[in-house]
């Protein structure tokens, strides 16, 4: 079982000026492949605030995936990448490279989300953009990969003899 922990950045939806329905995307698809969502936090584009929930997730162990959403534009308030790579411990390149080849096939704007992915701990903490059509383009394109991955930072899977 996948635990997963959402961190919405956005100062509109965190202010209630603006329904998070990116959030609500994520739960909905992580849940129809069995991950279960047991954080959620809707938090302001405020880079302490952003490191200090993933850095409590990670280090305390709660959830092995932390997915976020928003943030990773060019506005001077867009600072989720930013936090992220302050807490990685290693990078995953791969993740981010995979969702902008998948995403500029649908549409160029995909080089403007500056997302990353990062390993701390145990726990893989992946940037989606901020739009629920963009979550769901980036997130259903990686998700059926992501398994495997988790498996072998849990310590739990060395094998990668199967292709898929
Ligand atoms: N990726 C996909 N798959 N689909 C999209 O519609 N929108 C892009 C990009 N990535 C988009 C996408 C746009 S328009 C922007 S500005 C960036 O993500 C950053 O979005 P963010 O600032 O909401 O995180």
């Amino acid at each position: 079982m996948i635990r997963v922990g959402i961190i919405t950045a956005s100062d509109k939806g965190s202010k209630g000026e603006r329904t998070d329905t990116s959030g609500m995307v994520i739960k909905e698809l992580t849940s129809e492949y069995g991950f279960q969502v047991i954080e959620y936090i809707l938090l302001p584009d405020e880079q302490k605030q952003l490191e200090d929930t993933m850095i409590k997730w990670c280090d305390s162990g709660k959830v092995d995936l932390i997915l976020t959403t928003g943030g990773t534009g060019f506005s001077e308030r867009d600072v989720t990448p930013e936090a992220t790579k302050n807490i990685g411990e290693r990078e995953v390149p791969g993740i981010a490279e995979a969702m902008r080849y998948h995403s500029l096939q649908i549409t160029k704007r995909a080089m403007l989300s500056r997302g990353t992915a990062v390993i701390r701990k145990k726990t893989l903490v992946i940037n989606l953009p901020g739009s629920p059509k963009a979550v769901r383009e980036n997130l259903s394109y990686i998700i059926d990969s992501l398994e495997h991955g988790l498996a072998i930072l849990k310590g739990e899977d060395g094998e990668c003899g199967s292709l898929s």
